[in-house]
Parts: structure tokens; C-alpha cells; sequence
């Protein structure tokens, strides 16, 4: 053995195990690129008349509105317009609903389809059961593995933890089917086949505020989705969600199937 062979410190990890099937990899890119071009058209169609209300109706005549964002008019002239959107991060960059609206409703759809595909492959592989579904030990255990998560002390093991557990079940069971169900219940052709669905979500208007509020819970998660990724060690999480293949902490044992 060389000097530098003779020097190198091995580092003490854990075995090479098979994490993710191709069903949840290629589900969670589709949902990645679909979310993506989701939120920029859909922000060019909230952009045509930026404010949101609850209830039936909206218009000048009416008073529900729950957030407006635009231009106001003060004694000194029009003052005060806040933008949260640029026009420019909107799909496409200029004002062109029509566009916007094709490019929404094409990614709604590819994001509804991956969403029954990912159920259903989750449902017959057990890793609805196994990593997905909180059991009341997750439950009781999920305070201490938060407090973990906010000291960044994360570990690398065979399934998730229970914070995760969790989180991506409220994503995929509540936030995935809210902003779906509330945007298809905003379509003409539904609302007349299926009445019932605009009642369930107490009107039109507060069918688009819950899905303007999904989507700000949606981007909020994807953010500390990213920065916990990062923390937990990027290479090794983005290899497990492109390969499958995901590297333990030191100390797991090394059982049948995984890799040194
Ligand atoms: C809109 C964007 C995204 C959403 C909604 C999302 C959502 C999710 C969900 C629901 C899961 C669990 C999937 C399952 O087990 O079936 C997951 C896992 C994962 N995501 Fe994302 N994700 C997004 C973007 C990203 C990006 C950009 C990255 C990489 C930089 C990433 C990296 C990962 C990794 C590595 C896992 C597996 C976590 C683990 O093995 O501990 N995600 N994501």
C-alpha cells in the first residue's frame, strides 16, 4: 500500500441499501417538473386578477375579499403596490393568460395521472404501509425526532423517521388532493356535471383562495424539503431518489440484499 493508501481514513459508514423503487423515483421527478410549471402559469393566472375571496361571487359590488394585491388609491395619487409576484417568474414571462391556462391545465392533468399511478404502485409494493402511513409509535415519537430536525441532527436510516413520515403523508394526502380537487371543482364543464363539488368547498371563490392557500403550504414545504435534503447529506439523497440506492449511517448491520 501506497503512503496515501497508508493515510487515507476510512470513513465509518453504514451499508448501501435499495430505499426507493422506480415507481416512487420517477413519480416524485414528474411531480417535481409538473409542480414546477404549475406554480409559474399559475401565478400568470392569479396575476389577471390578483385578489382572493371567499364564497360564491366576486366583483366590484361585493365585500369578500381575503387578500388583494395591487395598487391603492390614497390622497396623493395611487401608492403602495405591493408585487410578491414578479411578472417576470410567471409562465410566460409576459401577460398571456390564454397561454397560461393551457400550460396549467396540461400539468394539472400529468399531475393527477402521476398521482393515481403513485397510490396505486405504493398500495401494491407496501410502501404506503411502510413509509408512508404514521402508526401511533411515529405519532408518539415525532416531538423528539422535530426537535432533531431543528438541530439539524438527521439520520440516514432504512425507512423514514416519523417527522417525515408524516410531512409526506399530509403532502400527499391532504395538500396533493386539496389542490386538485379545489382546482377541478374551479372548471365550468365539472361544475355542471358535478354540482356537489363546488358546495363542498362552500363556492367558487373559496374553492380558489383554499387553492391559492395549498399552494403557498406547497412552496413553504418545498422549501424545508430542500434544506433538509441538503442538510442530510444532498449526494447521498439524491443519488437514492435517481438510483434507488441510499447510504445508511455507521452502525446499521448489513443485511440481505443491501450493498457494502
Ligand atoms: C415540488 C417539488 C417537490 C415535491 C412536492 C416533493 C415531494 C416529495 C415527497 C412527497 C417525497 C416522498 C415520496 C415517497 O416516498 O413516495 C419526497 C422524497 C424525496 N425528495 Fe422530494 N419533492 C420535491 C422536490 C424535490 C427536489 C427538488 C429534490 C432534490 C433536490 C427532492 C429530493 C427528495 C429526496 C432525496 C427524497 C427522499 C427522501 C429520503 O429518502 O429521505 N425533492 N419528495
Amino acid at each position: 500500500m501506497g503512503e496515501a493508501g497508508k493515510w487515507r481514513r476510512k470513513r465509518a459508514v453504514g451499508p448501501l441499501v435499495y430505499r426507493q423503487s422506480l415507481a416512487t423515483r420517477i413519480t416524485h421527478w414528474v411531480w417535481a417538473i409538473c409542480l414546477f410549471f404549475l406554480l409559474l402559469s399559475g401565478l400568470q393566472i392569479f396575476n389577471a386578477h390578483p385578489t382572493l375571496y371567499v364564497g360564491e361571487q366576486s366583483g366590484f359590488e361585493f365585500d369578500n375579499s381575503v387578500l388583494a394585491i395591487g395598487a391603492v388609491n390614497s390622497p396623493d395619487g395611487p401608492r403602495g403596490q405591493t408585487r410578491i409576484f414578479p411578472g417576470a417568474l410567471t409562465i410566460p414571462s409576459y401577460r398571456d393568460l390564454g397561454t397560461g391556462r393551457v400550460v396549467h391545465f396540461f400539468f394539472g392533468w400529468v399531475f393527477l395521472g402521476t398521482m393515481l399511478v403513485w397510490f396505486v404502485a405504493s398500495l401494491v409494493q407496501g410502501h404506503l404501509r411502510r413509509d408512508i402511513v404514521p402508526g401511533v409509535a411515529d405519532l408518539k415519537a415525532a416531538p423528539g425526532d422535530l426537535v432533531d430536525h431543528a438541530r439539524f441532527r438527521l439520520h440516514n436510516n432504512r425507512t423514514y423517521g416519523p417527522v417525515q413520515k408524516i410531512t409526506y403523508f399530509i403532502v400527499l394526502f391532504v395538500l396533493f388532493p386539496l389542490i386538485v380537487l379545489t382546482g377541478l371543482s374551479m372548471s365550468p364543464g365539472l361544475n355542471a356535471a358535478w354540482p356537489w363539488m363546488l358546495d363542498l368547498f362552500g363556492g367558487r371563490q373559496t374553492a380558489r383562495t383554499l387553492h391559492f392557500g395549498a399552494m403557498v403550504l406547497l412552496v413553504l414545504f418545498f422549501v424545508v424539503h430542500i434544506v433538509m435534503v441538503l442538510a442530510a447529506g444532498p449526494v447521498n439523497e439524491l443519488r437514492s431518489m435517481v438510483t434507488g440506492w441510499y447510504r445508511l449511517s455507521a452502525g446499521h448491520p448489513k443485511l440481505k440484499g443491501d450493498k457494502p
